[in-house]
């Protein structure tokens, strides 16, 4: 009898039944089947320890003898007190205040209503849009779908009923650039602020490393030229470090490259090391004390029933102290060599007529291809090689777990090169 779930984007004509997962370790997860699977996604890039990791499991169980849920509305709980602490120590300083919510959209339209509601309490209504960048992604939530690429991004389906908001080029400059070559993608940022400043509250970026809207790995200075535009336009800049957070971009935040400190950053997936949905939008005091005031228009009306869940915070407490103790921005930078090597060196698959470009950043790789339908039966031909690939449209990557061993990555990357070669 074939199941009543109905699965994330998926084309219920053609779909192949999924196959199902019973259970898993380090970088592998189980099959009912019997097979054992190295996922090179780690899955939507949140399981950055693994499966089944003794700690994080041990504190679930833990925290679940003492306290499993509580409402945030007018109470607390150690778990959240103690989280949110720790987050303003390892986030770009200044970052000081901490408001919980259950996932990476609904961390996003926190972060867009606080700059809305921000602005409006300055007395400055009109600031109500969003300027966000071409090959953007931040959620498939109504708000972030409106600020997701109008073009490419997978929600143009849903454009007469999302809010309008604007748009600048994706920059193109690459994450090594000199700083004279961001100039025009800076340049295009300042056009579109000069003309419609006046209505943007904010302006949204993944910093370094825009994810689902096509891994486009761009560069520091670019993030320093925008904090600076920000400041000039009175304009809010909030770091979308959903997919970047926590080691992704090679260091803890993407924020770190460019020492820059956003005004609102958001973070979930790595957050609880992917073992529960949880997400944290950070504020500066400078966001924080507008809403500070005598009327009732000064409450941040927002509340999410399983914001502040104490397994999900007392489960980011684990995965932050194994992050630090175990090393694993070291981890991150063997496996950035492993990519490097074996990827962006390898000749062959950067002269292969259907490949674009080859880019690797972090625990990053992505192969650009021509033709999204040069990647059609990728994952069955990797899942016979032992291997979890789950390719999006013209992008092969990987984002694997950063407890994978070199050698498994070399797996992962021999199975992408793999493909390139098969006749
Ligand atoms: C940069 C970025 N922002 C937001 C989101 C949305 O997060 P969630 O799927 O937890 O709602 C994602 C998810 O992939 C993301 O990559």
């Amino acid at each position: 009898m074939s199941s009543p779930v109905w699965h994330p984007y998926a084309h219920l004509k053609t779909q192949t039944p999924a196959p199902k997962v019973i259970g898993g370790e380090g970088p592998y997860f189980h099959l009912e089947s019997g097979e054992r699977l190295l996922d090179a996604t780690c899955s939507w890039w949140c399981m950055i320890h693994g499966y089944g990791h003794p700690r994080l499991v041990a504190a679930i169980r833990e925290q679940a003898g003492e306290l499993c849920h509580v409402m945030l509305g007018g109470l607390t709980h150690e778990p959240a007190d103690r989280l949110a602490r720790e987050l303003v120590r390892i986030t770009p300083d200044g970052l000081n205040h901490v408001f919980y919510s259950d996932s990476g959209s609904v961390g996003m339209e926190v972060a867009m209503k606080m700059a809305v509601q921000y602005h409006r309490l300055h007395r400055r209504p009109a600031k109500h849009r969003m300027l966000s960048l071409m090959k953007a992604y931040h959620g498939d939530t109504a708000g972030c779908m409106a600020v997701c690429d109008p073009e490419e991004g997978m929600h143009s389906l849903f454009s007469g009923y999302l809010p309008q908001h604007y748009f600048a080029p994706a920059p193109t400059a690459p994450f090594d650039a000199a700083p004279e070559e961001v100039a025009d993608d800076l340049a295009a940022l300042r056009k579109v602020l000069e003309v419609h400043h006046e209505e943007i509250a904010a302006l949204l970026m993944e910093p370094l490393l825009q994810a689902a809207g096509g891994l486009n790995m761009t560069s520091p200075h670019y993030l320093a030229g925008a904090r600076a535009l920000c400041d000039e336009f009175d304009v809010l800049l909030v770091f979308d470090e959903v997919a970047t957070g926590f080691g992704r971009t090679g260091r803890l935040f993407a924020a770190d490259h460019a020492a820059v400190t956003p005004d609102i950053m958001v973070l979930s997936k790595g957050l609880t090391g992917g073992y529960l949905g949880h997400a944290a939008t950070l504020a500066t005091d400078r966001v924080h004390e507008a809403f500070i005031g005598d009327g009732a228009e000064y409450a941040f009306m927002h509340g999410p029933t399983f914001m502040g869940n104490p397994l999900a915070c007392r489960v980011a407490l684990e995965s932050l102290a194994v992050f630090e103790e175990e090393g694993y921005l070291e981890k991150i930078a063997a496996l950035n060599g492993v990519l490097r090597t074996e990827l962006l060196q390898d000749r062959a698959l950067r002269a292969h007529p259907e490949v674009v470009d080859v880019r690797v950043l972090g625990a990053t790789a992505a192969i650009e291809v021509h033709n999204a339908a040069v990647l059609a039966g990728v994952a069955a031909f990797a899942r016979e090689r032992g291997v979890w690939l789950r390719p999006f449209g013209r992008w092969l990557y990987t984002m694997p777990a950063y407890v994978t061993a070199p050698d498994e990555l070399r797996r992962i990357t021999d199975t992408m090169k793999a493909w390139f070669r098969r006749s």
